[in-house]
């Protein structure tokens, strides 16, 4: 039996919970009225362009500036060397770790920073940043992880005092003892060695800043294309040296983040040291190949799976060694406790005793990176991996794969579980999920079909992928970011006239929280959702949160928004209770009014006691109806689905195309369902991104074959599959509103479960041994390696 969620409590006017409210920032954008980073203008304001490494790992022996210096319009050429002088050639990352603001030693990826010109014009910057000349000595390049830590490979990081080989971190998780137990007596271990290769997040709206440092009063303002400015501010603080207070992060409109936005360039701390020195405003804002050569990426985990499992089709237990490739510096944020993301959800959405995770992370000649993109923290490749090896299994085995994974899921009456590798999932209906996609998607006809499709020598294959996630990080005993615990915040005031404000620590990129936190207020005060404005994305304006990235707003910042909402609603019933002369205990609450136990007649509504709050409070209350909410959750969210897609496979070429693309999701309980539907699409179409069209990869010498979407595709509307959605939901129990996260860089709308489904479906048609991107042309070479031809 599926759950659907109950019809909403509020009216389409009040619009709260489960209202497909129309999102109210679109306005601005359809009319071009958005304001971006690059749309910000200040008199005397200067531009920089930043001169970058065409070499992946190089020995600087010599920069020279004085070809640039000379262009007319040109202020200022900043080097390392410059900055050095200031303490700021090196900053802190996001990760605990260092990197280079400009290099001054060596080079250590293809388009790293090395000078940044500032110019009257973005042009004269740009041309005079070109007539910057370096002298490189050749090092060699290491592309793979698995060179980087062989014995004898040169040591990338050789700046780190004490770093003796390129090894990042060693993290492992599970019960080794144990798992080794289970393994050395089950009938059979189905293997698997795959890879989930680089992709870049790549937002419309490339990263920039606006910096703009007042040197008479020492006030910083930096306009920031960030998902986290809170978190940047106190970042700022400790780079720069500047008094926190003193710096102002305003995030504005942000073109997309999906995680891209979330570590702290050079390119930020350059234009605004050069600000600080100039003392005029400096904007510097990326071009696309500057976007997607140098900024934080997605994936690149290298995976090796065992999975033990009983000849009946019961799996026993898990065996995972990771290999991620990092880049030249450790620069994603991710929880200080957890090196390798929050990858070890990879035991996935099945019920068994043990399993054990062994991760290293390698420094390479790359960009930096591996950001929660389109997922939390390394869940994606996570989900991939557990996918894979269940779909081999069913297969080695001979059972339908729907049927085995049926057999495997934990059941509805088990949560909450605890997983092998400590993570207590909430709540879940894994079975319910899959068996509304088989359904939807007509399971047993297809089969049927595909027989017939094979007579006529055509291919038809089905291919099922499940999943379980884990968002919204906190708690933050366990989850913290350079010790700043993950939690969230909401500040919601409301005026004399009953419309309110809410201020909150996350801030969209394009999720509409504009719309749907609102939503939350309206249904927990009856504040018409249209009388309530949503502030984010400015740290002198709002309070202090961790920021918005792997699907974490709603079930930290949306659950600080519910408490806030309600502690404000018991200071209300105080007022109710002068205002109609009976005692508390004798009043009832309805969306939106106060009224006394049996006498519904006397009311008073939530805009009357937000009058009286400023106007006729009792006596010892204070006036004001506001107050703050720093949420820390007690558990993560899981989010969890099962798809399905059917593939038309031309043997001839090894063409294929999606035919039928089924989702089943389950939030919990959706704030707005055009959103989360909106959501999904945008995750499923990452999927068919990664499944068909989207790779980077590099060449011998460290060369990043994928810098312009020439060579980086993008999907559009014209090439994506068209989505067949259903949904389960499954509140979560310990979440104040039911909801579990979704978000833009997150996870329902799994993009890996998309990957999953179209491997599987051509490993449905005997094509096992075949790896991300599914090109036509390495489909047609796995046929002919299966015989297949
Ligand atoms: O942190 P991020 O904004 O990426 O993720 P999120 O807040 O979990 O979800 C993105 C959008 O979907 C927000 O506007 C949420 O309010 C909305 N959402 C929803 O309507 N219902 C849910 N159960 C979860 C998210």
């Amino acid at each position: 039996m599926t759950t659907t969620q109950d019809a909403p409590r509020t009216t389409p006017e009040v619009g709260g919970l489960g209202h497909s409210r129309k999102r109210v920032e679109d306005a601005r954008f359809i009319e071009g009225r958005g304001n971006y980073v690059d749309d910000i203008i200040l008199p005397g304001m200067l531009h920089m362009a930043i001169h970058r490494s065409p070499l992946a790992h190089a020995r600087i022996l010599s920069i020279d500036t004085s070809e640039a210096e000379a262009v007319e319009g040109v202020i200022a050429v900043v080097t390392g060397e410059l900055l050095a002088g200031y303490n700021l050639a090196w900053m802190p990352t996001m990760s605990g770790d260092t990197q280079a603001v400009l290099a001054t030693d060596k080079v250590r990826f293809q388009g790293q920073e090395i000078a940044a010109v500032i110019a009257t014009d973005r042009y004269i910057a740009q041309d005079a940043a070109d007539r910057i000349q370096v002298e490189y000595e050749d090092l060699e390049p290491i592309v793979t992880p698995q060179r980087s830590l062989e014995s004898d490979a040169p040591i990338i990081r050789d700046d780190k005092e004490g770093q003796d080989s390129n090894l990042v971190y060693e993290w492992e998780s599970g019960d080794k003892a144990a798992t080794d137990a289970v393994f050395a007596k089950a009938d059979r271990v189905v293997k698997l060695d795959t890879f989930y290769p680089r992709s870049h997040p790549a937002p419309l709206e490339t990263c920039g800043i606006v910096a703009d440092v007042n040197s008479a009063t020492g006030q910083a303002t930096l306009y920031m294309t960030s998902q986290a400015p809170h978190a940047h501010r106190t970042v700022f603080a400790l780079v720069a040296g500047l008094a926190e207070q003193n710096i102002r992060i305003i995030s504005p409109d942000l073109g997309g983040g999906f995680g891209n936005k979330v570590p702290v360039y050079p390119g930020y701390v350059v234009a605004t040291a050069a600000s600080l020195v100039i003392g005029q405003p400096v904007k510097w804002v990326e071009t696309r190949t500057e976007n997607l050569i140098s900024t934080g990426f997605g994936r690149d985990y290298h995976m090796h799976g065992e999975l033990a499992v009983t000849n009946e089709g019961k799996i026993l237990g898990l065996k995972v060694e990771m290999l991620s490739d990092q880049g030249a510096f450790f620069s994603d944020a991710q929880p200080t406790k957890f090196k390798a993301g929050l990858f070890h959800i990879v035991t996935g959405s099945y019920d068994y005793p043990v399993a054990h995770i062994s991760t290293k992370g390698a420094y390479t000649n790359k960009a930096p990176g591996g950001v929660a993109y389109r997922c939390s923290f390394r869940v994606t490749e996570a989900s991939y991996l557990i996918e894979r090896l269940v779909q081999n299994a069913a297969y080695e085995l001979g059972i339908d794969p729907a049927e085995f994974r049926m057999k495997n899921f934990i059941k509805k009456d088990q949560f909450p579980y605890l997983s092998p590798t400590g993570f207590v999932y909430d709540s879940g209906d894994y079975e319910g999920a899959l068996k509304l996609a088989l359904e939807m998607v007509g399971y047993d006809e297809i089969q049927k079909e595909k027989e017939e499709a094979r007579k006529e020598g055509k291919l038809v294959g089905i291919g099922i992928a499940s999943f379980t996630e884990v968002v919204g990080a906190g708690h933050g005993d366990d989850y913290d970011i350079l010790g700043l615990r993950m939690f969230d915040s909401a500040e919601l005031r409301i005026h004399p006239t009953g419309k309110a404000i809410l201020k909150l620590g996350v801030k969209s990129q394009g999720q509409g929280h504009e719309t749907t936190f609102a939503q939350i207020v309206a249904e927990e005060l009856g504040i018409p959702s249209s009388d309530i404005k949503v502030v984010e994305g400015d740290t002198d304006n709002t309070p202090y949160g961790l920021g918005t990235y792997a699907s974490r707003s709603t079930p930290v910042a949306g659950a600080a928004t519910a408490m806030i909402s309600r502690s404000i609603r018991a200071k209300a019933k105080k007022i109710a209770a002068h205002l109609l002369e009976a005692s508390e205990d004798d009043l009832e609450w309805e969306v939106g009014k106060f009224y006394v136990k049996g006498d519904p007649e006397s009311s008073v509504t939530i805009q009357d006691i937000a009058f009286a709050a400023y106007t006729n409070v009792p006596e010892g209350l204070e006036a004001g109806l506001e107050g703050v909410n720093y949420y820390d959750p007690p558990n993560m969210t899981y989010p969890f689905g099962s798809y399905i897609v059917v593939v038309d496979l031309d043997p001839g070429t090894g063409q294929w195309k999606v035919r039928r693309m089924v989702a089943v999701d389950d939030c919990g309980v959706k704030i707005n369902p055009m959103i989360v539907e909106g959501q999904i699409h945008g995750g499923l179409t990452e999927g068919y991104a990664m499944s068909s069209m989207q790779h980077i990869s590099f060449d011998d010498a460290g060369n990043c074959i994928g810098s312009t979407f020439m060579d980086y595709l993008v999907p559009t509307a014209w090439e994506t599959p068209r989505f067949e959605l259903g949904e389960t939901v499954t509140p979560s129990p310990h979440h104040p509103i039911g909801a579990k996260g979704v978000g833009e860089s997150a996870t329902v709308g799994s993009p890996a479960a998309y990957v999953n489904a179209v491997i599987d479906a051509l490993s449905h048609l005997g094509i096992t041994n075949i790896d991300m991107p599914v090109s036509a042309d390495r489909v047609w070479a796995a046929m002919k390696d299966s015989g297949q031809e």
